[in-house]
């Protein structure tokens, strides 16, 4: 199927995950589920670390941005496949932790780390703390001083990069909440702070310029602006920075109109650019580092709901509901982000008509997908949709107090729960009387 080699549809046709009938995994777990294909999972993973050492010789690190999915069977596969982690707070470093990920292939970001979070990462040896802002510079190199660790850091920097995705998930221009503006010599000014603190190893700099970015253009450009300031910190203090993180953003498809270039490219064509101006301005070749989450997870995920009514209303549309909802599955409420939907026990027929996929919150914005093609569906049916593998748990609520769903790995050696589903006494269990 066009969003990953590892979904299919059986002789009975019915959608399947890395082999497994999506209507018996339903059956045998309940719904709402989400579903994770462990092959597509390691097959991306694989890819990126095939693409760092084709392109950089080795010479970089691939750091799965957690953000995306963060559980401890998804952070244990990814370090399995010799991944990195990029957690972004206390509870993805703990969660990495928990998963046996060694601190030295962390990488902790966030605009407003809390100084419990420093020091977390600094008791687990966070290979590098990616610094957002002086007040954090200088907490930092306090709490290393009384600490007597040397952490490695990047500094975070906004290119200035206006990639062409939603506003709310662009992050590279200068009207941005995260890191130093380059532009107005910010970024200059802590580079200078940050190679005379001595507690802290400043090994380089770092950048993300958005998420869900089809484009190689913007990536080269960023790449390429970031080298420029990484010579003018030559110029201006004689130190050749070795560390270059490009963040991460690679798309992945969502429905049959998108069309990403494959990863590899992405990275030969970035490479391109830093080799080129490494050569023109000898430069030294810096290590690169790399944080897709979506294009990691993204693909991998299915989710499958039941559906409750439908309820069609002549010349207006026809809303199925299902029993997940924007709790779940967030991101068309968020964002109108566009999904794709099957009848799971239907998937190899033509859709039949144009339908809105509802959710079961008390909000009439909780809509899954609207006028999406879908097979005919009635009551107690399955709707699987598809490319949920990134930020739909990470980023499910308890909103209305609806559990969340539980999840499934299915992989060579069949499936299991990853992640149990919550119940009811999970939702009260921090209230007190
Ligand atoms: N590195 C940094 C510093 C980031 O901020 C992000 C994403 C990534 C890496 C990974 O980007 P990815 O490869 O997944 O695009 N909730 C939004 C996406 C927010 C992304 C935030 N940062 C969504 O559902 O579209």
């Amino acid at each position: 199927m066009f969003v990953s080699p590892h979904l299919d549809i059986n002789s009975l046709g019915h959608l399947t995950i890395g082999g497994e009938d999506t209507v018996e995994l339903a059956e045998r777990y309940g719904t709402p589920l989400y579903l994770m294909s462990e092959e597509e999972l390691r097959d991306n993973c694989r890819q990126y670390r095939r693409s760092m050492e084709e392109f950089y010789g080795g010479r970089g690190l691939v750091a799965y941005a957690s953000k995306a999915l963060c559980c401890k069977a998804v952070c244990r596969l990814v370090a399995e496949e010799g991944l990195g982690l990029d957690v972004v707070s206390a509870g993805e470093l703990y969660t990495a932790r928990a998963a046996g990920v060694p601190g030295k292939r962390l990488i902790l970001h966030g605009n407003n780390k809390t100084p419990d979070e420093l020091a977390m990462a600094l008791d687990y040896g966070v290979g590098r703390i990616v610094v957002d802002n002086l007040t954090e510079l200088r907490l930092l190199d306090t709490m290393a001083a009384a600490t007597g660790k040397r952490p490695g850091i990047l500094l975070r920097v906004k290119p200035g990069i206006d990639a062409h995705t939603h506003s709310f998930i662009r992050t590279g221009q200068i009207d941005s909440k995260f890191g130093f503006a380059l532009e107005t010599g910010e970024a200059m000014a802590a580079v200078k702070e940050a190679l005379a603190a001595k507690e802290l190893e400043l090994r380089g700099l770092h950048c993300h310029i958005g998420s869900q970015i089809f484009d190689i253009q913007p990536f080269c450009h960023a790449a390429r602006v970031m080298l420029e300031l990484m010579d003018s910190i030559r110029r201006a203090t004689g130190t050749a920075l070795p560390e270059l993180d490009l963040g991460g953003g690679f798309g992945i498809p969502y429905i049959p109109d998108n069309d990403p270039v494959p990863y590899s490219r992405y990275m030969e064509e970035v490479s391109r650019t830093v080799k080129e101006f490494c050569g023109e301005r000898d430069f030294p070749m810096p290590f690169v580092i790399i944080e897709p989450g979506r294009s990691i997870v993204g693909t991998a995920g299915v989710t499958l709901y039941r559906v409750g009514g439908v309820k069609e209303i002549p010349g207006v549309r026809t809303y199925v509901s299902v029993d997940g909802s924007m709790a779940d599955a967030p991101r068309h409420a968020l964002y109108q982000a566009d999904y794709t939907f099957l009848a799971a026990a239907r998937a190899g027929q033509p859709p039949a008509r144009v339908v809105t996929v509802a959710g079961k919150c008390c909000e009439s914005g909780d809509l899954l997908g609207e006028n999406v093609p879908l097979q005919p569906v009635a009551p107690g049916d399955l709707v699987a949709m598809l490319s949920t593998g990134a930020y739909h748990y990470s980023m499910a609520s308890n909103y209305n107090r609806i559990p969340r769903p539980a999840m499934v790995l299915v992989g060579e050696k069949g499936h299991r729960l990853i992640i149990r589903r919550e119940t009811l006494e999970d939702l009260v269990r921090n209230d007190l009387d």
